[in-house]
């Protein structure tokens, strides 16, 4: 998956060194700490992710790792620089935000999402595709997650870099998200060889809601008998960081325990409301949508059971759903 060597990855190092090393001596990093702390972050935690400082300026990074013009070009490819196309002019392309690097499974530093400390956009900025970095298969707090935990038995998929860190502060140290990307069928490949349960607990928001149901899709041909996967709605408005700092770990813990709800029972719920099975039409229409679904689960006992739960549904016998989920679409 990544290259066994490069020379991006001491660079990629030092990089997080100097953040890190900014965070606490820089001449401006009292806002940075002062952000940090109103979000209500220790040192420790902060240690643990390395979190660090990119100071305001532009070419405080290139001054302190910059050298020769052959230097400048690694750090080009490292996403940590950016050449101007017209004038060849260069610049760091991290300035005046909290700093989080990302690992990828051997620890090593392989980019990093910036945070502005106030409203301007882009909120976060990310390392750019490299050599070393891949971000559709990235998942940000895996390591730390199994660095914490050697034996963890569910893995919960947040959305952003601060809900992995909320998290881990209040003592749930399992959580990891995406990367500004959707789940995909990739990431679930790769988590379920580490654990064979997963819950997703997304925004409180429309995009949240549509996350879940692309991470369900992308669940779906993963999911061996012996695996499951879980899904957690929050209230609106709410994200995983808001919510585990305003109720407390015992109650979040609580909340996952009562509120999460199976795979299949948010599949056919989902539908439902897509698809009102309670006429002849919405019936005919949510088998249509769920029946290929369901053909993409690989555990033999789930895809029957699913099966025989859409044919109770819907009244439709198994052959017609299994007949409708292999023959060619109809003109629509
Ligand atoms: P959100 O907009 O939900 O951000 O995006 P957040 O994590 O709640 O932000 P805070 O709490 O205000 O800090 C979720 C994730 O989407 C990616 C980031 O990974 C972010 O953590 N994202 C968001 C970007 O990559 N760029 C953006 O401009 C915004
Ligand atoms: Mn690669
Ligand atoms: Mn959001
Ligand atoms: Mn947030
Ligand atoms: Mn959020």
């Amino acid at each position: 998956r990544q290259p066994v060597d490069s020379p991006l990855y001491p660079l990629l190092a030092a990089a997080a060194d100097y953040y890190r090393q900014a965070l606490k001596s820089h001449p401006t990093r009292k806002s940075a700490v002062e952000y940090l702390k109103g979000r209500g972050l220790s040192g420790v935690i902060a240690r643990d992710f390395g979190l660090g400082f990119a100071p305001p300026g532009w070419d405080n990074l290139m001054k302190h790792l910059g050298g020769d013009a052959l230097q400048q070009k690694a750090l080009i490819d490292a996403g940590l620089l950016i050449e101007n196309a017209e004038n060849g002019k260069r610049y760091d392309r991290f300035r005046d935000r909290v700093m989080f690097p990302i690992r990828d499974s051997r620890g090593r530093v392989i980019a990093f999402g910036g945070r502005v400390l106030g409203d301007d956009k882009p909120k976060y900025l990310n390392s750019p595709e490299t050599p070393v970095f891949h971000k559709g298969q990235e998942l940000y707090g895996l390591y730390e997650a199994r660095q914490a935990n050697r034996d963890l038995d569910e893995i919960m998929v947040v959305e952003g870099y601060m809900d992995v860190i909320a998290l881990a502060q209040q003592g749930l140290r399992n959580a990891v998200a995406t990367l500004g990307t959707a789940t995909s069928e990739e990431h679930l490949k790769r988590l379920f060889r580490i654990v064979p349960s997963v819950l997703f607990c997304f925004d409180g928001d429309a995009a949240g809601r549509k996350a879940a149901w692309r991470a369900l899709e992308a669940t779906l041909p993963n999911l061996q008998d012996g695996r499951r996967a879980r899904f957690l709605f929050l209230p609106d408005g709410e994200d995983p960081d808001t919510l585990v700092r305003s109720e407390g770990t015992d109650a979040f813990r609580a909340r996952i325990q009562q509120h999460s709800q199976p795979l299949a029972d948010y599949f056919f719920q989902q539908l439902s409301d897509e698809a009102d099975p309670r006429s002849l039409e919405g019936k005919a229409h949510l088998a249509t949508l769920a029946a290929p679904l369901i053909e993409k689960i690989p555990g033999s006992n789930l895809r029957a059971l699913m099966r025989q739960r859409l044919a109770e549904i819907t009244g439709l016998n198994g052959e017609a759903l299994q007949h409708m989920a292999t023959a060619p679409a109809p003109n629509t």
